[in-house]
C-alpha cells in the first residue's frame, strides 16, 4: 500500500513528483524516494521518514525530464534507506517504484541468484528490477509483459529504464494505478488526487501503458494496443487541504455535520428502486477496521428494523471461511478508501457465489465500487488521517438510510429527517477533552465498555485510542466484563462507559459499579445526565444531545474520536501518521 508518482514534462518534475508524494503518503510513510532521469542519467535520491527529509536532500537534475517517486508502507525488510524506492535493477538498467506484494519473489530471487544475479536489498521489488533487466527485449513494453507474467501477488508498477529517452512503463495488477496525459505533461500515480484538472484513466487488472509527453499508449497482456475511455475529473484536490487545523484528523472530525449533509444530499437523490428488485433472505455486511464497526452497527439496523438476518463479517475472515452465500444473500461491502485488499478480495467472493452486492464507499472511482451492482456513495469527503473519523459516521448513517428506504418510503423520509436533526445537534457538540485527555494521556491501559450499540461505539472508541496513541485499549459488552476482564482492574485503571439506552442503562452502570468496587476510575457518556447520586461514582461525565436512539451513536463517537486527538498530542504523537499503519491498505 505504498504511494506511487511518475511524470514526464520539460519541466518541474521533481516540484510534481513531491506534491504527489504529498498527496499519497496516506498510503504509507516510512521512507521515500525519487529517481530523475535526464538523457541516460538516472538519479536516484532516498529518505527514510518524512518527504520533506528527501526535498531538503534532492538536487534537481539540470534536465530532468522524467521522474518517478514513492512513498513506502514496508511489506518485506526493514525500514531503512537501502530498501526505500526507486530500486535499481542490474546495472541500472531499470530502475522501478512498486505497491503490492510479489508473493513468489524468494522462488524467483533463487533462480535469479543461481544466474548469478546479485540482490542488494529484502525487498520484493528487486526481483521486478532485476527481471526487466535480465531478458532485454528490443521493445520495453513486451519487456515488461515477460517480466510481469514472472510475477505471483498484486502489483502497480511504474519503471524507467536508461537507454530510453523520456518514458514511463507502467503495469497494473490487483494495486491501483491512474493515468493522466495533458498537452504538457503526462502522469501516473496510485491515486488521481495527484493529478491536475482533467480527466484521467484507470488502469485495470492486466493492462500495461507507455506514458510519453502528451501521449500514453495502452497496451493488454498480450502485447496490443488498446484504447481506454476516460473518467470525468472531480474536484478533489482542493478538498485535501488541512485549511486552518493542525492536523487532518481534527479537521475531519469537525467536518463531520457537513459530510452527513452531503450524504443526505446524494441519498435523497439516489434511485433505491434499484434495489427493489433483490429478494434477499440474509444480509453479510463485509469491511475491516472503523468499517466493520460501521458493518456492525449496520447489522443491527437490518435486525431491529426489517427483522431479517444479518450479520458483521471482517472482510479477512470472509475471504478464507466457510460462510453460507448465495443468489438470495445481499453482501454489503463497506469500505472508505474502496482499496482495502481484504475487503476486495471477499467482494470478489460473494461475486463468485453470486451474492448481490453492494458497497458504500467514500471513492466513487475506486476498485471496490466498480466491482458492485450498486454504489452507495457516503460522500464524507476526502479523509487523510489515517483514523478514520468523519467516513465512519457517515457509514453509519448511510447503512441507518439504506435500512429504512428498504423499509418503505414513510420510514426513509423519517430517517432523513432524524439524521438532519443528528446534524444540528453536532453542529455544537465539538466539546473540550482536554481535562479528560490528560488524565487519559498518563495510562497504559484504558478499557471501554457499553451494550449493544454502544458496544459497538465502545470497540471503535478502543481502536481510534489505541491506533493514535499506542495505549492498550480493550472494548468489552459490560455484561462480559466479569466473566475475565475484570482481573485487568487496578487501582485507578480508567473504565470509559457508554450508555446511550435508557433500557439497558442500569445494567451498564451495575457492571461499571462492579469495577469501580475493584479500584476502577470511570468516566462516562450517556444519553442523560447522572443522577446526583451517580455523580461521586464518576471522575467525568458528559451527556449527549437528545436525538433519535439509533442515531444517538454518531454523537457518543464524537467525544471520543475527539479524546483519541488529545491524548496523541500530549504523548508526543502525529495523530494524523501512527507508527506502522497506513490509512489504505492495499496488501493482504
Ligand atoms: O478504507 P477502508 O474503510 O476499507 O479501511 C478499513 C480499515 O483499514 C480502516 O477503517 C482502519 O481500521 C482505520 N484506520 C481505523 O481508524
Amino acid at each position: 500500500m505504498c504511494g506511487i508518482v511518475g511524470i514526464v514534462s520539460d519541466k518541474n518534475c521533481c516540484d510534481y513528483i513531491f506534491d504527489g508524494l504529498r498527496l499519497v503518503q496516506y498510503r504509507g510513510y516510512d521512507s521515500v524516494g525519487i529517481c530523475q532521469k535526464d538523457g541516460m542519467q538516472l538519479k536516484i535520491d532516498k529518505a527514510k521518514g518524512t518527504i520533506e527529509k528527501l526535498v531538503q536532500k534532492v538536487e534537481p537534475l539540470q534536465d530532468t525530464k522524467v521522474a518517478i517517486g514513492h512513498t513506502r508502507w514496508a511489506t518485506h525488510g526493514s525500514v531503512c534507506e537501502r530498501n526505500a524506492h526507486p530500486i535499481e535493477g542490474k546495472n541500472r538498467e531499470w530502475v522501478v517504484v512498486h505497491n503490492g506484494i510479489i508473493e513468489n519473489y524468494q522462488t524467483l530471487m533463487c533462480e535469479m541468484q543461481k544466474e548469478g544475479e546479485v540482490f542488494k536489498t529484502q525487498t520484493d521489488t528487486e526481483i521486478i528490477a532485476n527481471l526487466l533487466s535480465f531478458n532485454n527485449y528490443q521493445n520495453p513494453i513486451e519487456n515488461l509483459i515477460w517480466a510481469v507474467r514472472k510475477l505471483q501477488g498484486s502489483y502497480a508498477i511504474c519503471a524507467v529504464k536508461k537507454e530510453q529517452e523520456n518514458c514511463i512503463y507502467a503495469a497494473k495488477y490487483k494495486s491501483p494505478l491512474y493515468a493522466f496525459c495533458n498537452q504538457d505533461i503526462a502522469m501516473l500515480a496510485s491515486d488521481p488526487i495527484c493529478f491536475p484538472e482533467g480527466d484521467y484513466y484507470k488502469l485495470e487488472d492486466g493492462e500495461l501503458c507507455e506514458v510519453k509527453k502528451g501521449e500514453i499508449k495502452f497496451f493488454n497482456m498480450h502485447g496490443e494496443q488498446i484504447q481506454k475511455q476516460q473518467l470525468k475529473y472531480q474536484k478533489i484536490r482542493v478538498m485535501a487541504d488541512k485549511g486552518s487545523y493542525q492536523h487532518y484528523m481534527l479537521k475531519e472530525i469537525y467536518e463531520t455535520p457537513e459530510a452527513l449533509e452531503r450524504l443526505i444530499k446524494n441519498f435523497v437523490n439516489f434511485d433505491f428502486k434499484k434495489l427493489a428488485k433483490y429478494k434477499f433472505k440474509k444480509v453479510k455486511l463485509i469491511g475491516c477496521g472503523t468499517a466493520y464497526h460501521s458493518c456492525l452497527m449496520g447489522a443491527r439496523y437490518f435486525i431491529k428494523y426489517l427483522h431479517v438476518d444479518a450479520e458483521a463479517i471482517f472482510a479477512s475472515e470472509f475471504r478464507y471461511d466457510d460462510y453460507v452465500i448465495n443468489p438470495q444473500t445481499l453482501c454489503i461491502f463497506v469500505s472508505q478508501s474502496g482499496e482495502t485488499a481484504d475487503t476486495i478480495a471477499a467482494l470478489e467472493k460473494a461475486k463468485r457465489k453470486r451474492a448481490k452486492i453492494i458497497s458504500m464507499t467514500n471513492v466513487p472511482y475506486s476498485t471496490i465500487a466498480s466491482l458492485s451492482d450498486v454504489v452507495l456513495p457516503i460522500s464524507a469527503g476526502v479523509e487523510i488521517a489515517v483514523a478514520s473519523t468523519k467516513a465512519y459516521s457517515c457509514q453509519v448513517a448511510g447503512l441507518y438510510l439504506l435500512v429504512m428506504a428498504l423499509k418503505g418510503e414513510k420510514h426513509f423520509n423519517r430517517a432523513i429527517k432524524q439524521v438532519q436533526e443528528v446534524i444540528l445537534a453536532s453542529k455544537n457538540f465539538f466539546v473540550n477533552m482536554s481535562a479528560f485527555a490528560e488524565d487519559i494521556s498518563q495510562k497504559e491501559k484504558v478499557l471501554f465498555i457499553g451494550k449493544g450499540c454502544d458496544y459497538i461505539t465502545a470497540l471503535e472508541a478502543a481502536l481510534k485510542l489505541k491506533e493514535t496513541t499506542y495505549i492498550n485499549c480493550s472494548a468489552l459488552a459490560s455484561g462480559e466484563l466479569k466473566h475475565g476482564t475484570l482481573s485487568l482492574i487496578e487501582n485507578k485503571t480508567p473504565l470509559i462507559v457508554i450508555s446511550t439506552n435508557k433500557k439497558v442503562h442500569d445494567k451498564v452502570m451495575n457492571s461499571a459499579l462492579e469495577a469501580k468496587s475493584r479500584g476502577a476510575k470511570l468516566y462516562l457518556i450517556s444519553f442523560k445526565p447522572p443522577k446526583i447520586c451517580e455523580l461521586e461514582n464518576f471522575d467525568f461525565c458528559l451527556s449527549l444531545p437528545k436525538v433519535c436512539q439509533p442515531l444517538l451513536c454518531i454523537l457518543a463517537i464524537i467525544p471520543l474520536q475527539l479524546l483519541s486527538y488529545n491524548v496523541a498530542l500530549l504523548r508526543g504523537l502525529d495523530p494524523d501518521k501512527p507508527r506502522n499503519l497506513a490509512k489504505s491498505v492495499t496488501v493482504e
